[in-house]
């Protein structure tokens, strides 16, 4: 059997998205073992999951560190005594420092919850409401030096609808969120992902489905 990839999943908050991974793997369909969750908030409920589930857990919180570069020094330190092959950042709200990226290249990815380049950054939710989109979603990207602007892994579609607010949109797109990132995941697992410059190709593809939607939907 081939080997399992290893993950360390960093976290700032709920771990929704650690514990849709987790159950992917429970469930067998995700072939990867999360050898560490490290959080930078020692109140996060994804600790909680983890600790559940037997996974070893670290809480580095960032108060405690001189500077970014103290903090991810340390992080890279953990991550690496772990023997990681994918920094999966689920809900991490902390910007990396280059040497972070230095280190791992090619091995960070995160999920966001808009459709890029659409709305980078925080409470992009409520941005989406606020400029009238009638779609968002969510996008697995790799991390480069910028804020949410490395190249596209995967993303989903969710409709906005008259009465969203921030948190009913969130909800949505959470959803897909839990779909999207073990998939993601698994392409990794699987070898399947081919990157050139910001063009993501996934190779294999089995029973691919490419149709339209529309919001609001068009009428017969
Ligand atoms: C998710 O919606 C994730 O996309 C978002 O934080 C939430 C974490 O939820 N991440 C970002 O906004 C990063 N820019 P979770 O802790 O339940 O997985």
């Amino acid at each position: 059997m081939a080997e399992l990839l290893k993950l360390g999943v960093l976290i700032s908050g709920s771990g929704s998205n650690l514990q849709s991974i987790i159950d992917h793997i429970e469930k067998g369909t995700l072939p990867a073992q999360i050898k560490i969750v490290v959080s930078n908030n020692p109140e996060a409920y994804g600790l909680t999951r983890a600790k559940k589930h037997g996974i070893p857990c670290a809480v580095l919180k960032h108060q405690n560190f001189l500077n970014r570069e103290d903090f991810d020094c340390e992080l890279i330190r953990i991550l690496q005594n772990a023997g990681v092959d994918l920094i999966v950042l689920a809900g991490f709200m902390r910007i990396l420092t280059r040497d972070f990226l230095h280190i791992f290249e090619q091995k960070i990815i995160n999920i966001h919850p808009a459709l890029l380049p659409a709305f980078p950054g925080t409470h992009v939710q409520q941005k989406a409401i606020d400029y009238g989109v009638k779609f968002s979603g969510c996008t697995v990207h790799f991390v480069d030096e910028g804020v949410d602007t490395g190249p596209i892994i995967i993303q989903a579609v969710v409709p906005v609808l008259p009465d969203d607010n921030a948190e009913t949109l969130a909800n949505r797109i959470l959803k897909e969120e839990h779909k999207i990132y073990p998939q993601a995941i698994r392409y990794f697992a699987e070898g399947r992902i081919i990157k050139n410059g910001r063009h993501v190709e996934i190779k294999n593809f089995r029973n691919p489905d490419h149709a339209a939607i529309h919001n609001p939907p068009l009428e017969r």
